[in-house]
């Protein structure tokens, strides 16, 4: 054991190696601490627990770096595209031309979903949120894609990728009451999914190329954000050896959340309730440090992060990219940039290291794209889909054991069960 750390229990000494990441990230591996001890560790929201070995993302939140298997995210959103960084995430490598022709068709020829999921899809009220009409359409898909016999999940893993923008956009077209739209396979995937969110029977819809490189980068950079709550959720029920449609619709549910992907739309709602209530900024800083108020300011604070988001820079300097291009004059821009330098030299949000996070200005940009505030989470979730496979293919390829934390118990110690006449 080259390097490693004592435990000191009563007048008992043990020692557990140290491991060493490719970026000198240090973890003490506890695998042994309770045949050997009896104890367990206990790590509330798991903020010091290392519960894999991955070599897809690398994440240093105090220096704001951020890499898919090696690449920045600054490079990968300036020059890539969603099908290539989701092709690097799932099968480790950067595509040839080739490779890459091969990946983009062979979701092209899975981007239709099977017309007997439109029946399942019919039975949900019209006002339901997209993200719970996903979750359950995703899960769904396990009924109707039952895999490939020979046991390899490849095929699903397209599927995945070709049906989930086009079934997003169902929920959209259902609200405003018009015909779901079919995929244009002539039409790269940002556009297409444009394409079906947009063109309407009678007035076929032009796809604006500022648009669709703007989704393409706000695709790349939700595309993986390593142990995410909504990637350890995949994980965790991959580990049960449940199907990838059902992990990624478990992946789908925890991403809803306010405090994970969420945040996008409560953001926006924020801002708008902000301007609604007369801009007055200083009073939502007050309110958010109030912990009695139960306010939060959303977009803000992130667990791995204590020095900047860099996802929240690019995005920050595209929304202005893509407002100027579209011409487009919000007026939340203006009360999320006084709120951004309100927090930022208040002495609560400096001593907490609480920075704007991705979903700050994602849902602005969102929004100047046309996409209704309750799909910008939807959008997230088209963004994250294949981070979540390439971390579901790996924990199957590590073969790591079923996910099962322990405890430690606090509850009543053993008593007699009395029966209910007798109780008081
Ligand atoms: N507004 C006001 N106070 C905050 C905020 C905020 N947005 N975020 C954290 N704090 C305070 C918190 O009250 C605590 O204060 P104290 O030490 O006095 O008790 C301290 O900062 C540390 O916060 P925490 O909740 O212990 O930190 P965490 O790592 O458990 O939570 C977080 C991280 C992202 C859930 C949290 O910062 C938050 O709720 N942010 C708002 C929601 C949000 O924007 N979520 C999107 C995250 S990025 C995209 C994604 O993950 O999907």
């Amino acid at each position: 054991m080259s390097e490693f750390a004592e435990l000191s229990l009563g007048d008992k000494k043990y020692q557990f190696p140290v491991i060493t990441g490719s970026e000198d990230e240090k973890a003490i591996d506890i695998a042994k601490l309770r045949d050997e001890t009896g104890h367990i560790t206990i790590d509330s929201g798991y903020k010091n627990t290392g519960a894999t070995k991955s070599a897809i993302t690398f994440l240093d939140g105090e220096l704001g770096i951020l890499r898919y298997r090696g690449y920045s995210i600054e490079e990968l959103a300036e020059k890539a595209s969603f099908l290539e960084v989701a092709y690097l995430l799932i099968y480790g490598e950067l595509p040839t031309t080739a490779q890459y022709a091969e990946f983009e068709n062979s979701i092209k020829m899975h981007t239709i979903v099977n017309e007997d999921m439109r029946k399942i899809f019919e039975g949900f009220p019209v006002n339901a949120h997209p993200m719970g009409v996903l979750s359950a359409m995703v899960c769904a898909m396990s009924a109707f894609y039952t895999g490939d016999k020979s046991g390899s999940d490849e095929l699903n893993i397209i599927r995945l990728m070709a049906k989930m923008p086009s079934m997003a956009t169902w929920s959209y077209k259902k609200s405003q009451g018009h015909p779901v739209n079919y995929p244009n396979n002539s039409l790269d995937y940002c556009s297409n999914f444009l394409n079906m969110m947009f063109a309407l029977p009678v007035a076929p819809y032009q796809v604006n190329p500022v648009v669709s490189a703007a989704l393409n980068k706000l695709l790349i950079l939700h595309a993986d954000h390593e142990q995410n709550c909504s990637t350890s959720t995949v994980r965790l029920v991959g580990s049960s050896h449940a199907s990838l449609y059902a992990s990624i619709s478990a992946g789908i549910n925890a991403l809803s959340g306010p405090l994970h992907g969420g945040a996008n739309q409560e953001v926006i709602e924020m801002l708008e309730a902000i301007k609604e209530d007369g801009g007055d900024t200083s009073k939502y800083i007050a309110m958010a440090k109030d912990k009695n108020s139960g306010f939060r300011l959303m977009g803000f604070g992130h667990r791995v992060y204590k020095n900047f988001d860099p996802r929240a820079r690019i995005i920050k300097k595209a929304a202005d990219d893509v407002l100027a291009a579209l011409g487009i004059n919000d007026p939340v821009l203006k009360i999320a940039s006084e709120l951004e330098a309100a927090a930022l030299s208040d002495e609560y949000f400096v001593a907490r290291k609480l920075y704007p996070n991705v979903d700050f200005y994602s849902g602005i940009i969102y929004r100047a794209l046309g996409i209704p505030t309750d799909m910008f989470t939807v959008m997230f979730a088209i963004g994250r889909l294949p981070g979540w496979i390439a971390q579901w293919k790996e924990m199957k390829a590590n073969k790591e054991p079923i996910g099962r934390p322990r405890q430690v118990y606090v509850g009543a110690t053993e008593r007699a069960y009395v029966s209910m006449s007798e109780r008081a």
